[in-house]
């Protein structure tokens, strides 16, 4: 029975991501998923079926994929009514998303589920990985790749966060160079260490080459 939902719901997913080009991608949903149950694993905690569904459906509505964040609710509440899951699993799951996001800044997760799902998450935004979608986004959003006029952006609101000027090198020194101290369980701070190093070394050489220092 839960398998059969889990079959259904990464379908479904599969269908509404397959050709996003935002860097939020099924593959980046599958990612995240097999990172969360490692996490779960290696921590011996958390409910793995909340987990795994949380984990394939937590980009489904977020704000940024949908006209609005009521489209993007009402097409998840959907889903639930379409699998029948049951409400308290429903309910648990619409925590995890609704609280995990960089953008909500959440400080304390209701729950263990969603502190390893939101670690999964985090641990795809760093790395080789996290360097390929920042631009895969930053193109897609259209905003330069780099631009030095610009200055480094701290404390912003969601909206500032969202729609304000930035490049996509600014969003290393902006986002995702903090994220390795804001992790929650130990398994993903172990994980995150060689690729927080791998975007400084980046960074570095970004602008080694930037400057022409030969
Ligand atoms: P969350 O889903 O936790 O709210 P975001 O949606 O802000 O996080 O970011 C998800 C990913 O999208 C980031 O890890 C990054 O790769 C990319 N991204 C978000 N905002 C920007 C931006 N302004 N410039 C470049 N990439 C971005
Ligand atoms: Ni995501």
């Amino acid at each position: 029975m839960n398998q059969t939902m889990i079959d259904l719901t990464e379908k479904y997913v599969y269908d509404q991501l397959k050709s996003d080009a935002s860097g939020h991608d099924w593959f980046h949903i599958d990612r995240v998923r097999k990172l969360a149950l490692h996490i779960a694993k290696e921590e011996r905690k958390g409910n793995e079926f909340i987990i795994e569904l949380a984990a394939l459906l937590h980009d489904i509505p977020d704000d940024k994929l949908n006209r609005d964040a009521d489209e993007g609710s009402k097409k998840l509440d959907e889903w639930f009514d379409e699998i029948k899951l049951e409400i308290d699993s429903v309910n648990a799951i619409k925590q995890i998303i609704n609280t995990i996001s960089y953008s909500s800044g959440q400080l304390k997760l209701p729950s263990i589920e969603a502190e390893i799902v939101q670690d999964a998450d985090r641990l795809d935004a760093i790395g080789a990985i996290g360097i390929a979608r920042t631009f895969a986004f930053g193109g897609k959003k259209g905003q330069p790749m780099f631009d030095p006029s610009l200055s480094i952006r701290e404390n912003m609101t969601k909206e500032e966060y969202r729609t304000g000027k930035s490049s996509s090198i600014h969003h290393f020194y902006e986002k995702l160079l903090r994220l390795q101290d804001m992790l929650n369980t130990c398994t993903a701070k172990r994980i995150a260490s060689e690729r927080h190093e791998y975007m400084v070394r980046f960074l570095e050489e970004f602008n080694k080459e930037w400057d022409v220092r030969l």
